[in-house]
Protein backbone atom coordinates (compact mmCIF):
# COMPACT_ATOMS: atom_id res chain seq x y z
CA UNK A 1 0.00 0.00 0.00
CA UNK A 2 1.62 3.08 -1.24
CA UNK A 3 0.49 6.23 0.93
CA UNK A 4 0.93 9.49 0.46
CA UNK A 5 1.19 11.72 3.46
CA UNK A 6 0.62 15.92 3.60
CA UNK A 7 1.78 18.11 6.91
CA UNK A 8 1.09 21.44 7.35
CA UNK A 9 -0.62 22.19 11.23
CA UNK A 10 2.31 24.36 12.25
CA UNK A 11 5.57 25.75 10.07
CA UNK A 12 6.29 22.83 8.31
CA UNK A 13 5.42 22.13 4.83
CA UNK A 14 5.96 18.59 4.31
CA UNK A 15 4.60 15.81 1.58
CA UNK A 16 6.16 11.75 1.40
CA UNK A 17 5.45 8.67 0.09
CA UNK A 18 5.88 5.54 2.09
CA UNK A 19 5.26 2.16 1.45
CA UNK A 20 4.84 0.60 4.79
CA UNK A 21 8.28 1.70 6.44
CA UNK A 22 10.30 2.25 3.24
CA UNK A 23 10.34 6.22 1.96
CA UNK A 24 9.51 6.37 -1.63
CA UNK A 25 9.51 10.11 -1.88
CA UNK A 26 10.09 13.23 0.68
CA UNK A 27 9.75 16.69 0.48
CA UNK A 28 10.12 19.14 3.55
CA UNK A 29 10.07 23.12 3.20
CA UNK A 30 10.77 24.92 6.52
CA UNK A 31 9.51 28.08 7.56
CA UNK A 32 11.38 29.39 10.45
CA UNK A 33 13.09 32.19 8.15
CA UNK A 34 9.40 33.67 7.47
CA UNK A 35 8.74 33.45 11.40
CA UNK A 36 12.23 33.84 12.64
CA UNK A 37 12.06 38.18 12.40
CA UNK A 38 8.43 38.29 14.61
CA UNK A 39 9.77 35.64 17.59
CA UNK A 40 7.44 32.95 16.77
CA UNK A 41 5.05 31.27 14.48
CA UNK A 42 2.67 34.13 12.68
CA UNK A 43 -0.51 31.90 12.20
CA UNK A 44 -1.70 33.52 8.77
CA UNK A 45 2.27 33.83 7.57
CA UNK A 46 2.10 29.64 8.39
CA UNK A 47 -1.40 29.70 6.05
CA UNK A 48 -0.11 31.96 3.19
CA UNK A 49 3.43 29.63 3.08
CA UNK A 50 1.70 26.68 3.14
CA UNK A 51 -0.37 27.21 -0.05
CA UNK A 52 1.82 28.41 -1.54
CA UNK A 53 4.64 26.15 -1.38
CA UNK A 54 2.01 22.78 -1.60
CA UNK A 55 1.30 22.65 -4.70
CA UNK A 56 5.29 23.08 -6.21
CA UNK A 57 6.02 20.23 -3.58
CA UNK A 58 3.62 18.32 -4.94
CA UNK A 59 4.38 18.98 -8.31
CA UNK A 60 8.13 17.31 -7.52
CA UNK A 61 6.39 14.48 -7.00
CA UNK A 62 6.89 12.01 -10.26
CA UNK A 63 4.01 11.43 -12.01
CA UNK A 64 4.08 7.80 -12.58
CA UNK A 65 4.22 7.72 -8.29
CA UNK A 66 1.87 10.26 -7.84
CA UNK A 67 -0.81 7.96 -9.89
CA UNK A 68 0.31 4.83 -8.43
CA UNK A 69 -0.46 5.65 -4.48
CA UNK A 70 -3.78 3.98 -2.91
CA UNK A 71 -4.38 6.28 -0.20
CA UNK A 72 -3.51 9.83 1.01
CA UNK A 73 -3.39 10.70 4.87
CA UNK A 74 -3.21 14.62 6.13
CA UNK A 75 -3.05 16.42 9.31
CA UNK A 76 -6.41 16.66 10.40
CA UNK A 77 -5.32 18.30 13.95
CA UNK A 78 -4.42 19.56 16.37
CA UNK A 79 -2.69 22.32 14.81
CA UNK A 80 -3.05 25.98 13.50
CA UNK A 81 -6.75 25.96 11.85
CA UNK A 82 -5.82 28.19 8.60
CA UNK A 83 -2.62 26.35 8.33
CA UNK A 84 -4.38 22.98 8.68
CA UNK A 85 -7.58 23.83 6.32
CA UNK A 86 -4.61 24.31 3.29
CA UNK A 87 -3.21 20.97 3.76
CA UNK A 88 -6.71 19.50 3.90
CA UNK A 89 -8.11 21.17 1.42
CA UNK A 90 -5.08 20.62 -0.83
CA UNK A 91 -5.47 16.60 0.47
CA UNK A 92 -9.07 16.24 -0.23
CA UNK A 93 -8.88 17.74 -3.95
CA UNK A 94 -5.88 15.60 -4.80
CA UNK A 95 -7.96 12.33 -3.32
CA UNK A 96 -10.79 13.19 -5.20
CA UNK A 97 -8.73 13.81 -8.54
CA UNK A 98 -6.93 10.33 -8.11
CA UNK A 99 -9.69 9.08 -6.93
CA UNK A 100 -7.93 7.36 -3.90
CA UNK A 101 -9.19 7.03 -0.31
CA UNK A 102 -8.54 9.88 2.24
CA UNK A 103 -7.66 9.65 6.17
CA UNK A 104 -7.43 12.66 8.68
CA UNK A 105 -4.32 12.38 10.73
CA UNK A 106 -4.02 12.78 14.52
CA UNK A 107 -0.71 15.06 14.40
CA UNK A 108 0.19 13.67 17.71
CA UNK A 109 -0.20 10.03 17.05
CA UNK A 110 1.88 10.52 13.98
CA UNK A 111 4.53 11.86 16.21
CA UNK A 112 4.54 9.17 18.10
CA UNK A 113 4.28 5.98 15.72
CA UNK A 114 7.14 7.95 13.77
CA UNK A 115 9.04 5.83 16.12
CA UNK A 116 8.57 2.85 14.06
CA UNK A 117 10.09 4.78 11.05
CA UNK A 118 13.68 3.59 12.66
CA UNK A 119 12.72 0.02 11.97
CA UNK A 120 11.14 -2.13 14.73
CA UNK A 121 7.48 -2.21 15.72
CA UNK A 122 6.38 -0.67 18.75
CA UNK A 123 5.29 -3.13 21.19
CA UNK A 124 1.65 -2.59 22.90
CA UNK A 125 0.66 -1.72 25.59
CA UNK A 126 2.91 1.15 25.53
CA UNK A 127 3.28 4.25 27.37
CA UNK A 128 3.56 7.04 24.63
CA UNK A 129 5.40 10.90 25.55
CA UNK A 130 4.63 13.26 23.06
CA UNK A 131 6.76 16.59 23.52
CA UNK A 132 6.49 19.29 20.88
CA UNK A 133 6.12 23.12 20.15
CA UNK A 134 2.48 22.82 21.42
CA UNK A 135 1.68 19.74 23.46
CA UNK A 136 3.20 17.70 25.97
CA UNK A 137 1.16 14.40 25.96
CA UNK A 138 1.24 11.24 28.53
CA UNK A 139 -0.40 8.54 26.49
CA UNK A 140 -1.46 5.15 27.09
CA UNK A 141 -0.86 3.45 23.68
CA UNK A 142 -3.16 0.14 22.87
CA UNK A 143 -2.45 -0.10 19.78
CA UNK A 144 -1.78 1.99 16.60
CA UNK A 145 -4.83 3.63 16.85
CA UNK A 146 -5.97 2.97 20.48
CA UNK A 147 -4.91 6.27 22.42
CA UNK A 148 -5.86 7.37 25.93
CA UNK A 149 -4.35 10.56 27.51
CA UNK A 150 -3.23 9.90 31.15
CA UNK A 151 -2.07 13.80 31.26
CA UNK A 152 -0.91 16.55 29.53
CA UNK A 153 0.43 20.37 30.41
CA UNK A 154 -1.77 22.68 31.99
CA UNK A 155 -0.64 25.81 30.15
CA UNK A 156 2.51 26.01 28.25
CA UNK A 157 4.01 23.03 26.35
CA UNK A 158 7.85 21.80 26.97
CA UNK A 159 8.92 23.00 23.18
CA UNK A 160 6.86 26.72 24.43
CA UNK A 161 9.40 26.76 27.78
CA UNK A 162 12.48 26.39 25.95
CA UNK A 163 11.43 28.43 23.12
CA UNK A 164 10.28 31.09 25.77
CA UNK A 165 13.97 30.69 27.96
CA UNK A 166 15.70 31.13 24.44
CA UNK A 167 13.89 34.24 23.68
CA UNK A 168 14.92 35.79 27.05
CA UNK A 169 18.82 34.73 26.33
CA UNK A 170 18.20 36.43 22.96
CA UNK A 171 18.64 33.18 20.85
CA UNK A 172 17.90 32.27 17.60
CA UNK A 173 14.41 31.15 17.11
CA UNK A 174 13.01 28.58 17.40
CA UNK A 175 15.06 28.61 20.71
CA UNK A 176 14.85 24.65 22.13
CA UNK A 177 17.02 23.49 19.37
CA UNK A 178 19.99 26.26 20.34
CA UNK A 179 19.71 25.40 23.85
CA UNK A 180 20.49 21.86 23.98
CA UNK A 181 23.48 23.01 21.14
CA UNK A 182 25.02 25.47 24.09
CA UNK A 183 23.96 22.96 27.05
CA UNK A 184 26.34 20.63 25.48
CA UNK A 185 29.33 22.73 27.20
CA UNK A 186 27.26 24.02 29.90
CA UNK A 187 27.42 22.89 33.96
CA UNK A 188 23.90 21.92 35.91
CA UNK A 189 23.26 24.60 38.60
CA UNK A 190 21.99 22.37 41.47
CA UNK A 191 19.31 23.42 43.53
CA UNK A 192 18.49 26.54 40.55
CA UNK A 193 14.94 25.57 38.86
CA UNK A 194 12.63 24.08 40.70
CA UNK A 195 11.30 20.74 38.46
CA UNK A 196 7.61 21.99 38.22
CA UNK A 197 4.53 21.00 39.13
CA UNK A 198 5.73 17.46 41.08
CA UNK A 199 4.49 17.66 44.42
CA UNK A 200 1.16 16.07 43.85
CA UNK A 201 0.07 12.61 42.33
CA UNK A 202 -0.74 13.52 38.63
CA UNK A 203 0.42 12.51 35.50
CA UNK A 204 0.03 16.23 34.44
CA UNK A 205 2.56 19.18 33.88
CA UNK A 206 2.92 22.73 34.38
CA UNK A 207 5.61 24.42 32.27
CA UNK A 208 4.91 28.31 32.62
CA UNK A 209 6.66 29.43 35.55
CA UNK A 210 9.85 28.02 34.68
CA UNK A 211 10.28 30.91 32.45
CA UNK A 212 10.01 33.07 35.28
CA UNK A 213 12.40 31.21 37.08
CA UNK A 214 14.95 31.36 34.48
CA UNK A 215 14.41 35.04 34.52
CA UNK A 216 14.53 35.50 38.00
CA UNK A 217 17.71 33.45 38.25
CA UNK A 218 19.31 35.48 35.52
CA UNK A 219 18.70 38.44 37.00
CA UNK A 220 19.79 37.67 40.28
CA UNK A 221 23.06 36.11 39.32
CA UNK A 222 23.36 39.39 36.63
CA UNK A 223 23.73 37.49 33.38
CA UNK A 224 23.29 39.22 30.56
CA UNK A 225 21.55 38.10 27.01
CA UNK A 226 23.43 37.85 24.40
CA UNK A 227 23.46 40.66 21.42
CA UNK A 228 20.89 40.38 19.19
CA UNK A 229 22.95 39.73 15.94
CA UNK A 230 25.83 37.32 16.68
CA UNK A 231 25.02 34.47 17.13
CA UNK A 232 28.24 32.03 17.75
CA UNK A 233 28.30 29.43 19.98
CA UNK A 234 32.09 29.62 20.51
CA UNK A 235 31.11 33.27 22.04
CA UNK A 236 28.60 32.48 24.54
CA UNK A 237 29.18 33.40 27.89
CA UNK A 238 29.76 30.28 30.30
CA UNK A 239 26.73 31.43 32.58
CA UNK A 240 24.66 31.20 29.75
CA UNK A 241 25.67 27.65 28.85
CA UNK A 242 25.28 26.67 32.30
CA UNK A 243 21.62 27.88 32.48
CA UNK A 244 20.99 25.87 29.14
CA UNK A 245 22.63 23.07 30.84
CA UNK A 246 20.21 23.22 33.80
CA UNK A 247 17.19 23.95 31.89
CA UNK A 248 17.73 20.90 29.43
CA UNK A 249 18.11 18.74 32.57
CA UNK A 250 15.25 20.30 34.81
CA UNK A 251 12.55 19.60 31.80
CA UNK A 252 13.98 15.90 31.04
CA UNK A 253 13.72 15.23 34.85
CA UNK A 254 10.23 16.74 35.26
CA UNK A 255 9.36 14.88 32.08
CA UNK A 256 10.48 11.77 33.32
CA UNK A 257 9.17 12.12 36.79
CA UNK A 258 5.29 12.36 35.50
CA UNK A 259 6.19 9.74 32.66
CA UNK A 260 7.10 6.93 35.63
CA UNK A 261 3.76 7.74 37.51
CA UNK A 262 1.96 6.51 34.16
CA UNK A 263 4.32 3.53 33.74
CA UNK A 264 3.75 2.26 37.52
CA UNK A 265 0.03 2.99 36.80
CA UNK A 266 0.25 0.67 34.04
CA UNK A 267 2.64 -2.64 34.59
CA UNK A 268 1.01 -4.01 31.73
CA UNK A 269 2.67 -1.86 29.40
CA UNK A 270 5.56 -3.50 27.48
CA UNK A 271 7.44 -0.45 26.10
CA UNK A 272 8.04 3.37 26.26
CA UNK A 273 8.07 5.99 23.74
CA UNK A 274 9.44 9.75 23.24
CA UNK A 275 8.42 11.85 20.11
CA UNK A 276 7.88 15.00 18.97
CA UNK A 277 10.19 18.38 18.34
CA UNK A 278 11.87 18.08 22.19
CA UNK A 279 12.25 14.85 21.50
CA UNK A 280 15.53 15.51 19.64
CA UNK A 281 16.85 17.02 22.70
CA UNK A 282 20.12 15.04 24.20
CA UNK A 283 18.89 15.13 27.72
CA UNK A 284 15.51 14.26 26.83
CA UNK A 285 16.48 11.25 24.77
CA UNK A 286 19.29 10.05 27.49
CA UNK A 287 16.39 10.62 30.33
CA UNK A 288 14.07 8.43 28.82
CA UNK A 289 16.16 5.71 27.70
CA UNK A 290 17.05 5.69 31.68
CA UNK A 291 13.34 5.57 32.52
CA UNK A 292 12.79 2.85 29.88
CA UNK A 293 15.69 0.71 31.36
CA UNK A 294 14.90 0.92 34.74
CA UNK A 295 11.73 -0.37 34.54
CA UNK A 296 12.47 -3.11 32.29
CA UNK A 297 11.02 -1.70 28.80
CA UNK A 298 11.91 -1.57 24.95
CA UNK A 299 12.49 1.99 23.96
CA UNK A 300 11.62 3.72 21.20
CA UNK A 301 12.27 7.30 19.84
CA UNK A 302 12.61 8.28 16.51
CA UNK A 303 15.73 9.55 14.31
CA UNK A 304 16.51 13.08 14.96
CA UNK A 305 14.93 13.61 11.41
CA UNK A 306 11.51 12.26 12.39
CA UNK A 307 11.15 13.99 15.67
CA UNK A 308 9.85 17.24 14.02
CA UNK A 309 6.89 17.89 12.19
CA UNK A 310 7.19 15.82 8.74
CA UNK A 311 4.56 14.32 6.09
CA UNK A 312 6.39 10.87 6.91
CA UNK A 313 4.96 9.91 9.76
CA UNK A 314 1.62 11.15 8.49
CA UNK A 315 1.82 9.09 5.70
CA UNK A 316 2.74 5.82 8.15
CA UNK A 317 -0.07 6.97 10.60
CA UNK A 318 -2.37 6.74 7.80
CA UNK A 319 -0.79 3.39 6.44
CA UNK A 320 -1.79 1.69 10.08
CA UNK A 321 -5.47 3.35 10.30
CA UNK A 322 -6.01 1.64 6.87
CA UNK A 323 -4.74 -1.25 7.96
CA UNK A 324 -7.17 -1.52 11.00
CA UNK A 325 -9.88 -0.99 8.14
CA UNK A 326 -10.70 2.68 8.18
CA UNK A 327 -10.17 5.42 6.06
CA UNK A 328 -12.20 9.33 6.72
CA UNK A 329 -15.31 10.40 4.98
CA UNK A 330 -14.73 13.03 2.96
CA UNK A 331 -16.22 15.72 4.59
CA UNK A 332 -13.97 15.54 7.92
CA UNK A 333 -13.03 18.68 9.50
CA UNK A 334 -9.99 20.47 10.56
CA UNK A 335 -9.46 20.32 14.44
CA UNK A 336 -7.30 23.45 15.96
CA UNK A 337 -5.17 23.07 18.80
CA UNK A 338 -7.28 22.74 22.39
CA UNK A 339 -10.06 20.98 20.74
CA UNK A 340 -10.88 17.21 21.23
CA UNK A 341 -10.01 15.27 17.95
CA UNK A 342 -12.87 13.05 17.12
CA UNK A 343 -12.45 9.64 16.14
CA UNK A 344 -14.87 9.46 13.10
CA UNK A 345 -13.09 6.97 11.12
CA UNK A 346 -15.22 5.43 8.74
CA UNK A 347 -15.58 1.25 8.40
CA UNK A 348 -13.40 0.76 5.13
CA UNK A 349 -12.36 -2.85 4.66
CA UNK A 350 -10.15 -3.06 1.48
CA UNK A 351 -6.78 -2.32 3.25
CA UNK A 352 -8.05 -4.50 6.27
CA UNK A 353 -4.98 -6.61 7.63
O1 LIG B 1 6.97 18.72 17.04
P1 LIG B 1 7.48 20.04 16.57
O2 LIG B 1 8.43 20.07 15.41
O3 LIG B 1 6.31 21.00 16.22
C1 LIG B 1 5.10 21.01 16.89
O4 LIG B 1 4.23 20.19 16.53
O5 LIG B 1 5.02 21.81 17.86
O6 LIG B 1 8.18 20.70 17.85
C2 LIG B 1 8.79 21.96 17.79
C3 LIG B 1 9.40 22.24 19.17
C4 LIG B 1 9.89 23.68 19.31
O7 LIG B 1 9.43 24.21 20.54
C5 LIG B 1 11.40 23.51 19.31
O8 LIG B 1 12.10 24.51 20.03
C6 LIG B 1 11.54 22.17 19.99
O9 LIG B 1 10.52 21.39 19.41
N1 LIG B 1 12.86 21.55 19.75
C7 LIG B 1 13.73 21.27 20.75
C8 LIG B 1 14.87 20.70 20.13
N2 LIG B 1 14.64 20.66 18.77
C9 LIG B 1 13.40 21.18 18.57
N3 LIG B 1 13.65 21.45 22.08
C10 LIG B 1 14.70 21.05 22.83
N4 LIG B 1 15.83 20.52 22.30
C11 LIG B 1 15.95 20.32 20.98
N5 LIG B 1 17.06 19.77 20.47
ZN1 LIG C 1 4.30 18.44 15.72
Amino acid sequence: MKCLGIETSCDETSLAILEGKTCLHEALHTQIPAHAVFGGVVPEIASREHLRLLDALAREVDEDLLHSIDLIAVTRGPGLLGALLVGIAYAKALALSLDVPIIGVHHLHAHLLACELTGEDIVYPAIGLLVSGGHTHIYLMRSAIDFTVLGKTLDDAAGEAFDKVAKLLNLPYPGGKYIDILAADGNILKNTLPRPYIHNDNCDFSFSGLKTAVAQFVQTHNIQPLPYDAFDPATVPNSIKDVCATLNTTIAETLCIKTARAIQAHPEVRSFCVAGGVAANAQVRAHCARLAHTHGLKFFVPSQSYCGDNGAMVAYTGTQVARYGYTSALDFEAIPRGRHVPADYIVNHFFKE
